[in-house]
């Protein structure tokens, strides 16, 4: 069995997470316009082509320039950046997704074709078409953005919840998982809502319109906010389709997995309250500014969504199937005998820079099992982390990895390896010295450390049903 290695790319002082997740939290948040933006042209073009408002038509060509340029240009763009940070970080999670849902990527494609065609008409010929065409143009466009968003939702919750296609492998028992359905309709109404708010910015810049016509524009694009009353069922629906350990996480398990959906939802509370109280209930005027405000506070509650959704999957990036550091649990006891980097072809970048072979390959093994999750000294520093550790504690709480905290993987090499990281560790936290002396010679040490090894077992903390959370340590 040979393990496949690929390059991995460091972004230290952000973690690999937080560069993917920050480009992912724009990515989605365009997305989001780009869908529930078709959505709301759809309304209006049916509010002018009914005779129900005069003005429904000036404002769809102003927001549809916004909804082209944001949302193709910056969308496309960040697309692009996803695909190429995602390589460097997790190529073999990319080459899962790729293998299994091949077709899929394929028809979601096609769906993104029809969108940006259906757009770029709309965009260039829209204001020469009389209303049916116009209408075809705006339904093919909006039927495409959110079919796009039905293809790839299913890819995305799928990496949570595989449940069914864990035992038959079937394209659409992962595809139809437990968290589809509350995911899509969840992120169809949040489209929905960013739509509205964004509309309300753009209707603000109207300004040869007098307040009343505004308002009375802003009137029907807060129409679209209404469905986040169905937010609070929806999100109850998620949570309690995804695993209890995510859940408990996310209820006070993990402290900042708390505090991000804690974020997502105090924001998406106000977003909610205001909207469906001020703006539908009182038919009040929104001005430019707070608009703005409101959809700030919905893009923070989407990143911070996001951000929760990555993080409960941990230590998985396919939950039961493939751990975040690219080892599946079949690969463990393998790699145990082997030696995880024995067969990693890609030299250490700053190779000359250690201080003898012993700690070079500690850093070997941290770049191949922790870099995916820790940062050398900056964001969830490992250094820092282990700093108070002596070294006995050291070599058992790594040895026994996902018994020191259950979103880690469990530790996947020999117990050379492991007295590798652990010298490697207390090197980097002594500030990285010239002189370090090797302590291969200490048979009594790595003994101890295989029996430890061998004592955490090869599975996962979810599957030796170590759910236990331990609140006090973070
Ligand atoms: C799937 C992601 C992931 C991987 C892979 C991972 N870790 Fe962690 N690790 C975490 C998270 C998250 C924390 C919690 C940080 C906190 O509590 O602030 C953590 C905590 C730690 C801690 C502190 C534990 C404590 O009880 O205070 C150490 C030390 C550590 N990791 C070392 C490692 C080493 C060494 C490896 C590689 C062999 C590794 N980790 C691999 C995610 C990971």
């Amino acid at each position: 069995m040979s393990l496949p290695y690929y390059p991995i790319n460091d972004f230290d002082p952000a973690m690999k997470g937080m560069v993917i997740g920050g480009l992912g939290i724009f990515h989605v948040f365009l997305a989001q316009f780009a869908i529930g933006g078709g959505m709301l042209m759809c309304y209006f073009q049916w509010l002018a082509q009914t005779g129900r408002s005069a003005l429904a038509r000036r404002f769809l060509d102003s927001y549809f320039a916004w909804l082209i340029l944001l949302s193709f240009v910056v969308g496309a763009l960040t697309g692009v950046a996803m695909w190429f940070t995602s390589i460097q970080v997790g190529a073999r999670t990319i080459g899962l997704m790729i293998d299994e849902f091949h077709w899929l990527w394929a028809t979601e494609w096609a769906f993104f074709c029809v969108e940006v065609v259906s757009g770029y008409a709309f965009y260039r010929y829209g204001r020469f078409l009389a209303d049916r065409s116009r209408m075809i143009l705006l339904v093919l466009y909006s039927v495409a953005a959110w079919g796009s968003l039905f293809w790839i939702n299913g890819i995305l919750s799928w990496q949570l919840t595989p449940d069914g296609w864990l035992k038959d492998h079937n394209v659409w028992s992962g595809f139809f998982n437990p968290s589809f359905w509350p995911s899509l309709l969840f992120r169809t109404i949040t489209s929905m809502t960013v739509a509205g708010l964004i509309a309300c910015i753009v209707i603000n810049t109207m300004r040869d319109l007098d307040r009343e016509r505004r308002r009375e524009l802003i009137n029907r694009a807060s129409h679209f906010l209404g469905p986040m009353i169905l937010l609070l069922p929806l999100g109850v629906w998620y949570l309690m389709s995804i695993p209890a350990d995510s859940r408990e996480w996310v209820m006070g398990g993990s402290a900042a997995m708390t505090m991000f959906a804690a974020i997502a939802g105090g924001c998406t509370l106000i977003v909610g309250l205001y909207a469906l109280i001020g703006l539908i209930g009182q038919k009040l005027y929104i001005d430019g500014l707070t608009a703005t405000v409101l959809c700030f506070l919905a893009f923070v509650a989407s990143g911070g969504g996001e951000f929760v959704r990555e993080g409960t999957r941990k230590p998985y990036t396919v939950r039961m199937e493939l751990f975040s550091n690219s080892i599946t649990e079949r690969e463990v006891a393998e790699l145990r005998r082997t030696g995880s980097v024995t067969n990693d072809p890609y030299p250490m970048r700053d190779s000359g820079q250690y201080p003898n072979d012993q700690v070079r390959l500690g850093a070997k093994v941290y770049r191949f099992q922790c870099s995916v999750c820790h940062t050398v000294t900056g964001a969830n520093s490992v250094v820092f982390l282990a700093q108070t550790w002596t070294t006995p504690q050291k070599q058992m709480n790594i040895a026994k990895l996902q018994h020191t905290k259950p979103f880690m993987p469990p530790f996947s090499g020999n117990a050379a390896e492991l007295e590798g990281l652990v010298q490697w560790l207390s090197w980097e936290a002594a500030g990285r010295p010239m002189s370090w002396s090797e302590t291969t010679q200490d048979r009594t040490a790595y003994l101890r450390i295989g029996s430890w090894i061998n004592e955490a077992g090869t599975q996962s903390a979810q599957n030796l049903g170590l759910m236990r959370v331990d609140r006090e340590g973070q």
